[in-house]
């Protein structure tokens, strides 16, 4: 019936976002797995995909991620960083003080969310892969297509095929390049992709995939 499925997305969003505040009001940002002190792949990627000072990014399910403080303290100036979690958002606030202020903030769910403007680079360390239903990816790739500029960059990283099974307690959807390709479709082009083996904070090892993808016409 529609009222359960309408029904049924509603709970869903919302205790997904009941999980990551709770994640984000009970742990500090290094008593989480998926904590980087340095988010070099990420940033060495944007570089690479010829970013300026000036390119609109975006960093989906950013949540408290250092990656604002290095585009922000590297000179870019219209970085927005979206998530779920208003705790994560306030935490990275804190941490940057007053460099905070230029950075554009936005509380949604990336399945739910209506972009005001498509930009340059669109970056995801992590938050996909949670999507493993196959409604809520194809919301995503609708928020996708739409917010990145023809030309502009994706650049998405995933558990791969040998990473964890799943993170923060939750199932995770793991992809190689290949097959995020396939699951992003035929406006998406594959232009690079690297495996990373993330180090989390108590020392275990959780490989990622990082692709980069070129946003046709
Ligand atoms: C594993 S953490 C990664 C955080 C960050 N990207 C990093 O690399 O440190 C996943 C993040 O995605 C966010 N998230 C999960 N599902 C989301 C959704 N549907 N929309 C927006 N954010 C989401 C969570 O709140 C969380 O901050």
């Amino acid at each position: 019936m529609p009222w359960d499925l309408a029904g049924e997305g509603v709970m869903e969003s919302a205790s997904r976002q009941a999980h990551w505040e709770n994640v984000y009001t009970t742990k500090d940002e290094n008593e989480v797995s998926w904590f980087q002190q340095s988010p070099a792949p990420s940033f060495e990627l944007i570089t690479q995909a010829g970013a300026t000072h000036a390119s609109a990014i975006i960093d989906i399910g950013g949540g408290a991620s250092r990656l604002v403080d290095h585009l922000v303290g590297q000179g870019f100036e219209d970085v927005t960083v979206l998530d779920l979690s208003g705790a994560a958002l306030e935490a990275a606030k804190r941490r940057l003080e007053r460099r905070a202020d230029p950075v554009h903030w936005v509380v949604a769910d990336a399945t739910a969310w209506e972009p005001a403007k498509a930009y340059d680079i669109w970056h995801d360390r992590a938050a996909f892969h949670f999507l493993t239903d196959e409604k809520d990816r194809a919301a995503y790739i609708a928020r996708l297509t739409q917010g990145v500029k023809a030309g502009g960059h994706a650049i998405i990283a995933t558990f791969a095929l040998d990473g964890p099974e799943k993170c923060s307690g939750l199932p995770v959807a793991r992809y190689d390049s290949a097959s995020l390709a396939r699951t992003l479709g035929s406006k998406f082009l594959l232009v690079h992709t690297r495996r990373h083996e993330h180090a989390t904070p108590w020392g275990s090892r959780q490989m990622f995939q990082f692709s980069v993808f070129r946003r046709e016409a």
